[in-house]
């Protein structure tokens, strides 16, 4: 597969007479797609039910004519101001009560089922209209779900839809009542029609009954989506994608893109470190115009597992955001490294948001490739170098990594309902677990935890699972790789109540977490030989070898040959020796990187990328600050 680029545009932001010096300037920097529409609802039907396509269909042929390929997105995260008319109660709720109200976007409930029928609506006028378009390459669906918060509403249209999910998932109210645990408390239903949301309660509402809401909402995204998928699948044969974001936990992504083609994500690096990620001041301070190491690959890595590989970077921060609380400028090179970065990983394209930055409305102090005034920005140089590039380098097939990481959106949601520690949070388990990976050079597949076919691999992690998936067991054990579950992994059932036996219980492995406890930042319990255990510590109980213990006493990493269970979050210290002490036992070659450095190999070639603001010596070659350097393999 060819890697190519693109950016994105919006024609309805400019004048007309500017669009085919745009799009010829567009093909001279060596851009191959133009993702336009996904916020053009007010301009394509200006009133309910009156339409004008006709600047669309010239927006198309110009962009067509020079030569671009092009997704056109739904508009569905935009709805006009006239829809509210038709649809007064649409809004989403917030957990306070208050409807969350037009004059931004996404303002919109997914339950609600009038405004669900107008955006698959539109998405069906779209379709019979450019779904054979030869200048259509791509559609994109919405944009951004879950964006601002989004994934929850509290609105009377959520509470009706949800009581209907219940009915089905239960069958009898008695079930649910007993799942749950109702006779706690007194919170015994009668009838399904009695269950509110878990919103405005006195105090903590039952963690089964917030689960069941997430699940509940997370299914509202999907179907959501798959309105407008069914809308246009008989409309075209162009893939249809999503443009999902980064550190989004609110919906199972893995269950979206099972009616998708292809994933693809926006990454904004230098917004993400300051925005959206944990870390120390000097960590912050290091990556500041670089953005963090391993949060791009991370995704890359998480959203190729969604669609069989296939998938792209949507939006490509080109230069300084400004949604974050600070909005520094990437350093130089910066560009041309994610780009790169997203290659190596496997993208299928990269395109830049957005063409020119606009000088009006929320997004006036956001960079594009051209500034304001139609000057070149100092991203667009860097985006022509990776074209020139992309045209000289052979293609890079990719390969099935040594290691797995078992990712899984339902179990965010658990420890996010009952986290026992104030800063316990899955995704961070997940990504201080792929940092740890990534600092020995290693490159990862991350699957869903529902994947059943995990040959090839040679450790496989899943930490934080909450339930065990029926199979996976199994396919552990038949995978032949080295395995290591915990902590937190198989220690609550699918309505989160606690599991008798105790947990984990894993076939081949006699342990059982007997007691949990949560640390505090700034404190952990140091581990004989090195390392700590932090935020979170199991007590186990069995007799499965112990290979690591407390200073305090009491087991931390317990297994055999295969199987493993770690009782706690490591330090970075500590995963290190967990890292190399479960390689060995399958040959894994590890090579720990310098700070700020790296790899990722694809079929054919080893990549480096430096994250670090000094030179690092590699290969032979000096990497300069924002330096990529491929060696083949
Ligand atoms: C994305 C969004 C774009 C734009 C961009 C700015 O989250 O999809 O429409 O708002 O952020 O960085």
């Amino acid at each position: 597969m060819k890697r190519t680029l693109g950016v994105c545009y919006y024609p309805e932001h400019w004048p007309e007479e500017t669009w085919a010096k745009d799009a010829a300037a567009m093909v001279a920097a060596g851009l191959t797609w133009v993702r336009i529409g996904e916020f053009a609802w007010s301009r394509l039907e200006p009133t309910s039910g009156t339409f004008d396509f006709g600047w669309l269909d010239r927006a198309i042929a110009t962009l067509g004519n020079a030569g671009l390929k092009i997704i056109l997105g739904t508009p569905s995260a935009t709805p006009p101001r006239w829809m509210l008319d038709r649809f007064p109660d649409m809004l989403a709720v917030d957990a306070d009560g208050h409807p969350r109200r037009f004059g931004s976007r996404r303002h919109y409930c997914h339950s609600h089922r009038g405004y669900r029928d107008a955006a698959r609506d539109m998405a069906t006028t779209l379709g019979k209209r450019y779904g054979r378009d030869p200048r259509i390459h791509a559609w994109q669906i919405d944009n951004e779900y879950g964006c601002h918060e989004t994934t929850l509403s509290y609105s009377a249209a959520a509470r009706d839809a949800f009581r209907d999910w219940l009915a089905q998932h239960y069958q009898s109210i008695d079930a649910l009542n007993r799942a749950w645990g109702n006779v706690f408390w007194s919170m015994e239903y009668a009838d399904f029609d009695d269950i509110d949301l878990p919103n405005q309660t006195v105090t903590q509402s039952n963690p089964s009954h917030e689960l069941a809401f997430r699940r509940f909402a997370s299914d509202q995204v999907v179907q959501w989506n798959a309105a407008q998928v069914a809308a246009l699948r008989p409309l075209t044969d162009a893939p249809l994608i999503h443009n999902y974001m980064g550190r989004e936990m609110g919906f199972d992504h893995h269950a979206v893109a099972r009616d998708l083609d292809i994933a693809s994500w926006d990454s904004y690096p230098i917004g993400f470190l300051s925005d959206r990620l944990e870390g120390d001041a000097a960590h912050k301070a290091r990556y500041l115009q670089q953005g963090d190491p391993d949060m791009q690959a991370f995704h890359h890595d998480l959203y190729r597992g969604l669609n069989n590989g296939r998938w792209w970077v949507m939006e490509q921060q080109p230069g300084p955001v400004n949604w974050a609380p600070y909005n520094p400028a990437p350093l130089p090179g910066m560009v041309r490294l994610w780009s790169w970065e997203a290659f190596a990983h496997g993208a299928e394209v990269v395109s830049y948001f957005r063409w020119r930055q606009a000088p009006f409305a929320q997004e006036q102090m956001h960079a594009g490739l051209r500034r304001p005034d139609d000057a070149a920005a100092p991203g667009l140089a860097e985006a022509q170098q990776v074209a020139t590039e992309i045209a000289q380098m052979p293609d890079v097939a990719q390969a099935q990594a040594p290691v797995a990481l078992l990712f899984d959106y339902p179990s965010a949601w658990s420890w996010e309902v009952l986290p026992q520690g104030a800063d316990f949070s899955y995704f961070r388990l997940m990504f201080e677990t792929y940092r740890a990976l990534r600092c020995q050079g290693l490159s990862i597949d991350i699957l869903p935890a529902s994947t059943t076919d995990l040959s090839g691999y040679k450790l496989i992690l899943a930490p934080g699972l909450a339930t065990l998936p029926i199979g996976l067991a199994a396919a552990l054990s038949t995978s032949k790789a080295v395995c290591l579950l915990g902590p937190r992994t198989g220690l609550v059932t699918p309505d989160l109540t606690i599991p008798l036996p105790l947990g984990p219980a894993l076939p081949g492995l006699d342990t059982t977490v007997t007691r949990v406890e949560s640390l505090p930042p700034g404190t952990s319990r140091p581990v004989q030989g090195g390392g700590a255990l932090r935020h979170w510590v199991e007590t186990l109980e069995g007799t499965s070898p112990v290979q690591l213990s407390c200073e305090s006493g009491g087991p931390v990493l317990v297994g055999g040959k295969s199987l493993h269970y770690l009782a706690g979050w490591p330090d970075p210290d500590l995963w290190s020796r967990v890292l190399a002490l479960l390689a060995k036992q399958v040959d894994l070659p590890l090579t720990p990187l310098p700070e700020g450095l790296r790899l990722r190999s694809t079929a054919s070639h080893l990549f480096a990328f430096n994250y670090a603001p000094e030179p690092i010596e590699w290969h032979g070659e000096t990497l300069e600050p924002a330096g990529v350097g491929w060696w083949p393999l």
